[in-house]
């Protein structure tokens, strides 16, 4: 898990840098340019490959985990109190994965299912076409199919509710996945927990504000 859990960690920077070049506030030119890049490299594309079996190894080795866990102890203590030995959002890995996994099947079904069958991110030029030519052109580009998806205020709180339950799953993921490898050390597993902290804070505010600011139109 702690392999599959890097690999995702890693992923989630990139994607949310690229992204994040919406706020150039450019009509979309440098995210689509860069989204283009993505969508037709080469290697990009057999390292897509990989994101999605390690996505779905981590869910399985998840699932793994927490049936052992259960055979481990099959009757329950008669006494349990987790909050004080343990954080919820620890406790909680497979719900908060499973919302993650909700999240994800309608955000593939909204931009990467369009981009790679519909030949969406590949289309030149990508001069900016108003909302309402949108629907009658053939050129497609991903920021316009966020202006799209973004304009429904349901799809933008359920948006926000992935990202929050990916914050609080990355806060145990991050420093758990160090452990994973053996590092667990009295002087620095504080400080990856610290890191682990900023980088889910981070990540998923600049996740959340991507559709709030859109559907608010304060890029455009
Ligand atoms: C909330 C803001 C987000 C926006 C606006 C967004 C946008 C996009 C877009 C436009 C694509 C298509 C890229 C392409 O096909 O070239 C994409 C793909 C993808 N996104 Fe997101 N994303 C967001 C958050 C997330 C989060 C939080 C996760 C993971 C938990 C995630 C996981 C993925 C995956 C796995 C893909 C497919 C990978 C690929 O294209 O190779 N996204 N996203």
């Amino acid at each position: 898990m702690g392999l599959t859990g890097f690999f995702l960690i890693t992923f989630l920077i990139v994607h949310c840098l690229i992204n994040s070049m919406i706020f150039f506030n450019d009509g979309g030119q440098t995210f689509n340019h860069w989204a283009h890049f993505m969508g037709t490299n080469l290697i990009i594309r057999i390292m897509e490959i990989g994101l999605f079996v390690f996505l779905l190894l981590h869910i399985i080795q998840g699932l793994m985990l927490w049936q052992q866990n259960k055979a481990a102890r099959p009757i329950a203590y008669a006494v349990s109190h987790p909050e004080r030995n343990s954080a919820w959002y620890s406790r909680s890995m497979g719900l908060l994965g499973t919302l993650i996994l909700l999240f994800l099947v309608l955000h593939l079904y909204h931009f990467w299912v369009p981009s790679r069958f519909g030949g969406m991110a590949s289309i030149q030029p990508l001069e900016p076409v108003s909302l309402s030519d949108y629907a009658n052109q053939e050129a497609h580009n991903l920021y316009r199919e966020m202006q799209i998806v973004f304009q429904n205020v349901w799809v933008v709180i359920i948006y926000v509710f992935g990202v929050f339950s990916l914050c609080w799953h990355l806060m145990h993921g991050f420093q758990s996945a160090f452990q994973t490898f053996g590092i667990n050390h009295k002087k620095y597993t504080p400080i990856i927990k610290t890191i682990g902290m900023a980088y889910s804070i981070v990540i998923c505010v600049l996740f959340a504000l991507m559709p709030i600011s859109i559907y608010m139109g304060w890029v455009n």
